[in-house]
């Protein structure tokens, strides 16, 4: 364990540190003739969290359980690192981290899908029978949506499916007058009272960003309802729909159908405008097919997101082995299309979390699944210690570039803190303005990881805390811009409030590292900040981790526990 005084050398980092934004992929982006080629540099490539050898990836689809094994698909570009020639590619497990890969499930193969199999969702109809709902692309560039069941029941891990010949089941059309490019990713469908299934289809019109809600007898004839169930004024395009209900109380997940007075419902929505998964809390009426966010939401992009950092196009599943809803989330790289193709893949999954409603019923928890505690090992905890101001301190005896991290903090000298200023209303924009390297009263405090010696490279996931009116602000930071001395990537800070009283409460971040992976929990799983990043020095054995508090006055840790992950056996 090391001590030294770091505000010089956060200066002088500072100063190194570029704010360049490299351009990355449009959506939708067709690149032709890209077959892989994998160069040999693979210090990216995570050891925990799921990615397929090689390729492209890009959103979680129709994950479930089927007699005891856990499904996940995603969208897969066989043929190369960027996007396109998108098919359903599948992996199975037994515990969320150990992931066997399949054969692709869904491919192109009819009309319906030709040009390209995209998102949907999975739902367990009556008898336990899984069925897909997912968008198909037909040869004249329409969205349509089409329905794929497993070949053989008796096959747990369902390798082979079987589409409807009546694919395509819906599409837009001179009635519908649905726009054909913005029509797209079947939510798990749910029964009403009327024993009809429900389905929610992202759409927009203009700039209005919709779930049009269609309806079924027999999942295969679906008609349109006379309104959406919930749209929004100048959101754009909504994405990967997500609806689902969360018991008032407890941390229990429930299915998918369940509508009674114990339970809220959640509808998240991804906005292709800014990538960002956005989500409400409020109430269903089932009987008239209207939902309605709880007074207060805000529905555009400063809403409340699952995750302020890096994270897209994520969908929960009921976990009926253990009664919880789950949570999967595509990472997407931060680095540019280039190097991309230099390294031969593109993609990562977020570790699954456990999802469940606060008890303040205002938002949602996340915490990552107490599964991957299993890989855990060489455990290092820190004894109750006070990090004064300016100071460093080393967390060794674990491999800093494959780390699970758990610390909480106690500030003893709160009334110190900075006044907050009324015009700081944008998270991300404070931590941009005032990251690692700017001195505050109580703060910047947290972690620096992925960190070279000498601190040249790290990535910051940090603390500060403002006197409000009559409470504290709580930010929480996930500071990039030094994160790399290659300049090509997206440095983006991230912020987030958190809604945590620290003067009662401990504050307490855990982050989960897995070399170019940061993914971060603060006031356990209140905020949630994932990050890409691609060091060039802090990498393996070079990678360390240290506590730091760049604040005048003294933070008292209170709680430290570290450890190196194990690899997990991913396809
Ligand atoms: C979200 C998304 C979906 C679409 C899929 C295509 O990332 O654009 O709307 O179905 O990806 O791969």
């Amino acid at each position: 364990m090391a001590n030294s005084c770091i505000s010089g050398l956060f200066l002088f980092f500072a100063l190194l540190a570029s704010h360049g934004i490299v351009e990355l992929e449009a959506s939708h982006h067709v690149y032709r003739n890209l077959e892989t080629v994998q160069s040999a540099n693979q210090h990216y490539r995570t050891s925990y969290h799921f990615q397929p050898p090689k390729n492209w990836i890009n959103d979680p689809n129709g994950v479930m359980v089927y007699k005891g094994l856990y499904h996940l698909f995603y969208q897969y570009n066989p043929k190369g690192a960027v996007w396109g020639n998108i098919v359903w590619a599948h992996s199975t497990s037994k515990d969320l981290v150990n992931w066997t890969p399949h054969e692709s499930a869904i491919f192109p193969s009819q009309p319906g899908d030709i040009n390209g199999c995209w998102s949907g969702s999975a739902t367990i109809l009556p008898g336990g029978k899984p069925a897909m709902l997912y968008t198909g692309i037909d040869p004249e560039n329409n969205q349509v949506q089409n329905l794929a069941v497993p070949r053989n029941l008796s096959d747990p891990f369902l390798r082979q499916w079987v589409k409807s010949p009546k694919n395509p089941l819906v599409q837009p059309n001179a009635q519908n007058k649905i726009n054909a490019s913005s029509f797209r990713d079947p939510t798990t469908a749910w029964l009403g009272p009327d024993k009809k299934w429900r389905v929610l289809i992202g759409s927009k019109v203009h700039r209005q960003g919709m779930a049009i809600l269609f309806k079924s007898k027999d999942f295969v004839n679906w008609v349109q309802a006379p309104a959406p169930l919930h749209s929004a004024q100048d959101t754009g395009m909504w994405e990967c729909p997500d609806f689902y209900p969360v018991p008032l109380r407890g941390q229990n997940g429930v299915d998918t159908s369940v509508n009674v007075p114990s339970v809220k419902h959640v509808l998240k929505v991804s906005l292709d405008d800014t990538k960002h998964d956005l989500y409400t809390i409020g109430s269903y009426d089932s009987s008239r097919d209207v939902y309605v966010p709880d007074k207060g939401s805000v529905e555009n992009d400063s809403g409340l997101r699952y995750d302020y950092g890096k994270y897209y196009a994520s969908k929960t599943f009921l976990d009926s082995i253990k009664d919880r809803r789950i949570l999967c989330g595509w990472l997407n790289e931060s680095s540019s299309v280039a190097d991309d193709i230099k390294k031969g893949w593109a993609g990562v999954h977020a570790i699954p979390r456990q999802v469940w409603l606060d008890k303040s019923g205002k938002q949602l928890i996340q915490w990552p699944v107490v599964e991957i505690e299993m890989l855990r090992a060489n455990h290092v905890s820190l004894p109750t210690k006070l990090l004064k101001g300016g100071s460093v301190v080393e967390v060794s005896g674990v491999t800093a570039s494959q780390a699970d991290v758990d610390i909480s903090f106690e500030i003893p000298n709160i009334d110190k803190a900075e006044a907050v200023n009324p015009s700081w209303t944008n998270p991300q924009v404070l931590c941009s303005q005032q990251g690692a390297s700017v001195k505050g009263g109580v703060g910047p405090f947290g972690l620096l990881v992925l960190a070279s010696k000498g601190l040249s490279e790290n990535t910051a996931v940090f603390f500060r805390i403002f006197k409000g009116q009559n409470k504290y602000v709580v930010l929480m930071c996930s500071d990039q811009s030094r994160s790399s001395l290659n300049q090509n990537n997206d440095k983006t800070t991230y912020g987030a409030f958190l809604d945590v009283d620290p003067r009662h409460q401990s504050l307490s971040l855990r982050t989960l590292i897995d070399h170019s992976i940061v993914e971060s929990f603060g006031g356990g799983g209140k905020a949630c900040i994932s990050a890409r990043v691609y060091p060039t020095l802090a990498i393996n054995a070079a990678a360390h981790m240290y506590v730091f508090n760049n604040g005048s006055e003294a933070v008292k840790i209170e709680k430290l526990n570290a450890w190196s992950m194990k690899k997990a056996k991913i396809n």
